[in-house]
């Protein structure tokens, strides 16, 4: 971050005086006006509700441009990490390190995550406390905050090796806890993670495989959730992200910090809009519904959105999106389900969509979640478990940017302030006067 020779001022109508603000410069995208001093020189405070013009923190991991679609992990466009930048420990590593891994640095980080995979024993009980029709997204907060009951060798966060060993804890053990959500809900034992496998086969054998039959993986469906995953790993300062960072200024310990995330992704505005797509496309039902459909999308009384469409920061195709269609294709292609009727469907919808004026003229595109639905739902991932998914792939991004912000000399307890418009000092009336 370096300074602007420019400089804001604030100026005001009523003759007080006016304020001049530094302005910094990142190395790209729009600049800051620091307003730190605002409050002590005015008595003033801003107003931003949903963060539409403020930036939280300094940050060096995910830059966005949403004009251009564009997405860049420490510089790398997503478009390259996902088609030939191996696989999502790569990614891992390169979210938490700032570099990509020599074959060296990868083989012992791969090492290192899957000697982690396995979760204490005990963790059992806490999912046997759980309805088994509990939604996964509860299960999760639940068991992930659970965790660091369990590792206190890992939770002083004012130690570099403690945050390392309890990111690796995370990494590796989100997979297993996810997949033992699924396991708890369908009324299968437990399986326990194999080392031998790949981060993304080994979640699919935990998931599919039962104590009677092994699950026989294939590389093409193994490819398409590692391509998920590096796709969600992580997104700059979204709901979630900046959930884990303000849980994190307290000093919360990850655990707690990563469970305060998961429960903000599980909103349907955010990663639970994945879910959310695929029961509109089930609810549309065919290509004869959508001008209906899209009717009342469009009627603002209706309470209905085009789910999988629209985003805050990008005002142009979501390049996530259009790797997940592409992953949809090839794995519809792989299962024999070419014809798949709901693909067909989301594919028209989007056409109609792009055409339409509303959508047009509010630069609503598909973004991740239109079409993550119908590749999970093709590897045999249950819809309630879709949310689940993007929070194991995000843990990674919020562990990152959670070891981040407490290496930052910057970094405060997040405080927001307040415009407040309720009743000013009164004295309590007795009860028989009110
Ligand atoms: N369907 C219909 N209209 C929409 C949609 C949509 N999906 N998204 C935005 N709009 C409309 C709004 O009604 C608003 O219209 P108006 O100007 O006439 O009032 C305009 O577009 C601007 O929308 P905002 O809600 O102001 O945009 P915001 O940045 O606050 O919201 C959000 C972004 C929450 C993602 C929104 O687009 C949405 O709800 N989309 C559907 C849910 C979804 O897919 N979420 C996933 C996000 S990506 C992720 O988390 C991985």
């Amino acid at each position: 971050m370096t300074n602007s020779e420019t400089k804001a001022t604030l100026s005001f109508s009523d003759g007080s005086p006016a304020l001049e603000m530094p302005i910094y410069k990142g190395s790209i995208g729009p600049d800051v006006i620091d307003i730190r001093k605002l409050y002590g020189s005015t008595g003033m405070f801003t107003y931003d509700p949903g963060f539409m013009s403020t930036a939280a923190c300094n940050s060096s991991i995910t830059y966005i441009d949403g004009d251009k679609g564009e997405l860049l992990y420490r510089g790398y466009p997503i478009e390259q990490l996902a088609v030939n930048g191996g696989d999502f420990l790569e990614t891992c590593y390169l979210l938490l390190n700032g570099e990509l891994p020599t074959a060296d640095q990868k083989k012992e980080f791969v090492a290192t995550v899957t000697n982690h995979t396995m979760v204490h024993e005990q963790m059992q009980f806490f999912f046997r406390g759980f309805r088994r029709d509990a939604h996964p997204m509860s299960v999760l907060v639940g068991t992930v905050g659970a965790l660091a009951s369990f590792y206190h060798d890992s939770l002083d966060i004012n130690d570099p090796h403690h945050r390392e060993v309890s990111a690796i804890r995370l990494i590796a053990k989100m997979p297993t806890l996810v997949a033992m959500a699924y396991k708890y809900s369908i009324g299968q034992p437990f399986v326990y993670p194999r080392n031998d496998l790949s981060y993304s086969a080994n979640f699919m054998h935990m998931m599919f495989s039962t104590p009677c039959e092994p699950y026989k993986t294939n590389e093409v469906l193994v490819r398409a959730l590692d391509r998920i995953l590096i796709l969600h790993a992580d997104h700059e300062q979204n709901a979630s992200t900046s959930t884990v960072r303000l849980a994190g200024s307290s000093g919360a310990n990850p655990f707690a910090c990563i469970a305060a995330g998961i429960a903000c992704l599980w909103g349907p505005a955010h990663g639970g809009a994945n879910e959310a797509a695929l029961s509109m496309l089930e609810e549309i039902g065919s290509v004869d519904n959508i001008p209906t459909f899209i009717a009342q999308v469009k009627d603002k009384n209706s309470g209905v959105k085009l789910m999988g469409f629209g985003h805050r920061v990008y005002k142009n195709y979501d390049p996530r999106a259009k790797l997940m269609r592409e992953t949809c294709y090839e794995v519809l292609q792989e299962l024999g389900l070419q014809d798949d009727p709901l693909f067909k469907l989301a594919m028209a919808l989007e056409k109609i969509a792009l055409e339409d004026e509303y959508f047009v003229s509010r630069k609503l595109y598909p973004n991740v979640d239109f079409y993550s639905g119908i590749v999970q739902r093709a590897l045999g991932i249950p819809t309630a478990l879709f949310t689940g998914i993007f929070a194991l792939a995000r843990t990674v991004g919020w562990i990152a940017q959670w070891k981040e912000m407490i290496s930052d000399p910057e970094q405060k307890i997040g405080r927001p302030r307040q415009l407040f418009v309720g009743a000013a000092k009164r004295d309590v009336p007795a009860i028989d006067k009110r």
